[in-house]
């Protein structure tokens, strides 16, 4: 379990950037953080994994404060990986940069061929290996991030807008992974301005504005609320713009094989 008591948080400048937060994630839920530029997700997430400690109010994973555990002690359980691949990546080769965490973590060497082995495989990027990451597309510097952060296998996975750069393919092969990873009882926590990735995603969802939480809700309660959604800057996915306009307002379909089949339904009638 994840919990924020009355975290608020002033960056060194003064900026107020998260305002009494109050907040829990439960262990292997899939949780999305949605609001505007400058909401203070990232923000919130840095303080997951100690990067960030809160002004005031308590962070606590698992039964401990974050204000008495180090960023390398967090970081073992929890998993990072930043919006911007190049603000992460820093080793001379895919595969120093895949090995970091796990050496760092201080692993046995079996474990960490394995782990090298898998992870290289899953994400397709042997054939990077003596390369610089730095030289990868951006999809391909994703894949790297995403690999050298999971090689550790941590509980709780912090993933910062995930899809942006990535083609429908990718995005195919992330929806996927994060699906496994939940059922393999991980904690998922996904920043993102992808309203039709989160639709099929189907997480719980965290609304934030001017640094604090405006609801947390189901997709379908989130992005039905007109007023609420405006307010974060959002727009509802298509498939409940075009159920809205049958005059459907609950039960709206996740995939595009039910959509179907109700609207069918709704033509035989
Ligand atoms: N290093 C920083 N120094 C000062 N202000 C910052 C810094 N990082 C972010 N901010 C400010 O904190 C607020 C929240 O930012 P951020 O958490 O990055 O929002 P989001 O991820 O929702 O776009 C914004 O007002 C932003 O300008
Ligand atoms: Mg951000």
């Amino acid at each position: 379990m994840i919990e924020f008591k009355q975290v608020s948080y002033n960056h060194p400048d003064g900026t107020n950037a998260l305002n009494n937060i109050n907040l829990k994630i439960k262990k292997n839920s899939i949780t999305a953080i949605v609001g505007n530029n400058g909401a203070g997700k990232t923000t919130l997430v840095k303080h997951i994994n100690g990067l960030l400690k809160p002004s005031k109010g308590e962070v606590i994973i698992e039964n401990n404060s974050t204000k008495k555990s180090s960023v390398a002690e967090l970081s073992r359980n929890v998993g990072m990986v930043f919006q911007n691949a190049n603000h992460q990546l820093f080793a001379d080769t895919v595969k120093n940069e895949i090995l970091f965490g796990l050496k760092n973590f201080g692993f046995d060497q079996d474990y960490i061929d394995k782990r090298y082995e898998l992870m290289t495989n899953l994400f397709d990027l042997r054939k990077y290996e003596e390369i610089s990451p730095l030289k990868l597309s951006g999809g391909e510097k994703k894949k790297v991030c995403l690999a050298s952060v999971l090689a550790w296998n941590p509980e709780i996975l912090i993933l910062d807008e995930p899809t942006v750069g990535q083609d429908e393919l990718q995005k195919n092969i992330l929806f996927e992974f994060i699906n496994t990873l939940h059922s393999n009882n991980k904690t998922i926590i996904v920043i993102s301005h992808d309203i039709e990735f989160l639709w099929r995603l189907q997480p719980n969802i965290i609304t934030m504005s001017d640094g604090r939480i405006i609801e947390i809700n189901s997709p379908e309660k989130i992005f039905t609320d007109k007023e609420l959604i405006n307010k974060v800057g959002l727009i509802p996915p298509q498939i409940i713009k075009i159920f809205n306009g049958l005059g459907i307002e609950k039960d709206i379909p996740i995939n595009l094989e039910d959509a179907c089949k109700r609207i069918q339904g709704l033509m035989e009638e």
